[in-house]
Order: structure tokens, then C-alpha cells, then sequence
């Protein structure tokens, strides 16, 4: 079984689809070990208690500063001995002594068909708002592999998504979670952690 932390900002609907994976066996040899929360008020907090998981909250603001933060944030990855890191709805820019640490074993999903629509200041609703402004007819999401840039790691999987006349922002956003992210990261856990099984045997 493959150590998975996963870290969150929000609502959590990507880390509610790689638990509901594994508890149906789309996602094998894989246990999530541990959730992290940068936002004491991130629902995905709720939603690892309810399945039973740690879920712990790390602030800047608590830790009392950015170098603080992220020695906490690399503690609890190692106290928990994640060997896969996800990002899942993450909002924090993961600091490089992590990167380094991590190296390879870290994976984002973003919401788009990288390399559009990414980099500083992509994430959440600007990506769609930004992708409706250009008048783009396909969207997507995309699973990479973090590096120390922004959205600029190997590419995994991506999936495409239609956009359809009237969309806004928020119903974009809806499709492109639907259709590609909750089956997307998923199915990028599936293919590491049976090849890390594979690859150990
Ligand atoms: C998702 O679009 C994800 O790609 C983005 O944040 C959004 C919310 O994710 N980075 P979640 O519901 O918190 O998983």
C-alpha cells in the first residue's frame, strides 16, 4: 500500500473522489494516510473525519511566518510518511525544500488543458473566467507532476471538456470537475501506485 497524503484549501470535492476511488477499488494499493489543510475552514476537513482519516490544520498565520509554516508542512508529511503527495484543490505554493524531498512524488491537478490557462494566478474560477474571455470551444484538466515552477512539472493525464454557449465561470468550472478532475486524479493515483507496487515487486 502506497502512502498518500493529500493537501487541501477548500471544499474538498477532489479529495471526496480519490476516497470514494479507493473505497470502490478504482484506486488500488493506496491508502490516504493523512489530510492537510492550510484553511482551518476547508470543508475537505470534515470530509476526511467523516471517512475516519487524520486531517490536520497547518496555518501561516499559527505557524507565525512562511518558515515556519513550511518546516510544519514537511513535519506532518513525514510524521504521517507519505510517499505520494496530491494536491487537491491546494492552494499553497509548495515550498522548494518540499519539492526537493518529494522529488517526483508530488502531483497537482489543475483545471485546465495545460499549457493553457496556467501559472501565477490560474486557479479557481479565474481559469474558467479567463478561458470563456478567449472564447475557447474545449477546456479540460490536466495532472502533472510538481516541479519548482508554477503548473510547469510533466504532464500525467488530461482530459478534455466541452464548453458550451452560456457557460459561466461557476457552471465551466462544475462540467470541468465533473467530467475531468474527480476522474482524472483518481485514475493518476491508480497508475502510480500500482506501478510503484509493480516496480518494487
Ligand atoms: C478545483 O477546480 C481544483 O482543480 C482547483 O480547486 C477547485 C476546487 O477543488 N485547484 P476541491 O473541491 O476543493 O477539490
Amino acid at each position: 500500500m502506497l502512502k498518500v497524503a493529500v493537501l487541501v484549501s477548500g471544499g474538498g470535492t477532489n479529495l471526496q473522489a480519490i476516497l470514494d476511488a479507493i473505497d470502490e477499488g478504482k484506486i488500488r494499493n493506496a491508502e490516504v494516510v493523512s489530510v492537510i489543510s492550510n484553511n482551518p475552514k476547508a470543508y475537505a476537513l470534515e470530509r476526511a473525519k467523516k471517512h475516519g482519516i487524520p486531517a490536520v490544520c497547518i496555518t501561516r498565520k499559527a505557524c507565525g511566518g512562511t518558515e515556519a509554516f513550511n518546516a510544519a508542512l514537511l513535519k506532518a508529511l513525514k510524521d504521517c510518511g507519505a510517499e505520494l503527495v496530491v494536491l487537491a484543490g491546494c492552494l499553497v505554493v509548495i515550498p522548494k525544500e518540499i519539492i526537493r524531498e518529494y522529488e517526483g512524488r508530488i502531483i497537482n491537478i489543475h483545471p485546465s488543458l495545460i499549457p493553457s490557462f496556467c501559472g501565477t494566478g490560474f486557479y479557481g474560477l479565474k481559469v474558467h473566467e479567463e478561458a470563456l474571455k478567449r472564447g475557447v470551444k474545449v477546456t479540460g484538466a490536466t495532472v502533472h507532476i510538481v516541479d519548482e515552477g508554477t503548473d510547469t512539472g510533466p504532464i500525467l493525464l488530461q482530459k478534455a471538456v466541452e464548453v458550451k454557449e452560456g457557460d459561466t465561470p461557476e457552471s465551466l468550472q462544475r462540467r470541468v470537475m465533473e467530467e475531468a478532475e474527480w476522474i482524472l486524479l483518481p485514475k493518476a493515483i491508480d497508475m502510480i501506485c500500482t506501478q510503484a507496487v509493480s516496480s518494487a515487486d
